[in-house]
């Protein structure tokens, strides 16, 4: 019994400083969305058509997982670079059966992100700044982005919606179009 004792005490250990390494190294930690907001967020989406949903950062696979539950014809991905989030987001998924859902281990930044439909996101000032280069570099247009918490820099939604929580956590709306990208007015 000791030795198992220890043995988990060990594996705590070293998941919290994996944890703690990869959030310096992205500049955020995994931390999960309420289930306000996710529900916020999906609430968003209905009218997003059937293309593919990406959570950019997807973390313990809160946001994922409700999307694919909900939306089961469509494709769900995840992108997260954290081993133990992403670890306990393949368990969730394998354990939900969910076919629809596809998560990578993989910066969100190397990711070919031009057939999504929506993009998700709960990053952090630096992440959107990254994320905007990104849409900028790799034209990608005819998108519905839906950002928890933090803005686009320099990009005026269409819309933000308040979360009904202690912080009214914000939700920023952007319909990238064709036209947008081209005036980078995103
Ligand atoms: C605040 S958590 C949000 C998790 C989930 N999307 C949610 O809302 O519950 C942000 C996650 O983004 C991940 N992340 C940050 N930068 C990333 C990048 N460039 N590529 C992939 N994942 C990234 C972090 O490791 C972290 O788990």
């Amino acid at each position: 019994m000791l030795i198992f004792e220890i043995v988990l005490i060990a594996c705590i250990l070293v998941a919290g400083m994996l944890i703690v390494l990869t959030s310096m190294k992205t500049g955020i930690s995994p931390s999960p969305s309420s289930s306000k907001t996710v529900r916020a967020m999906m609430a968003t989406m209905e009218d997003s058509g059937a293309g593919p949903i990406v959570d950019l950062g997807s973390g313990w696979g809160t946001l994922v997982i409700a999307f694919a539950g909900k939306y089961p014809q469509r494709q769900v991905i995840g992108y997260e670079l954290s081993l133990v989030p992403w670890l306990f987001s393949s368990i969730r998924k394998s354990v939900s059966r969910l076919n629809n859902l596809t998560l990578y281990r993989k910066d969100f930044r190397n990711a070919d992100l031009s057939h999504a439909s929506v993009l998700t996101c709960y990053l952090f000032p630096g992440g959107m700044v990254s994320l905007k280069e990104k849409l900028e570099r790799d034209k990608i247009t005819e998108v519905l982005i839906v950002s928890s918490t933090f803005a686009l820099p320099s990009s005026e939604p269409t819309r933000v919606i308040r979360v009904k929580d202690m912080y009214r956590t914000p939700i920023y709306l952007y319909h990238q179009s064709r036209r947008a990208v081209c005036g980078q007015s995103l």
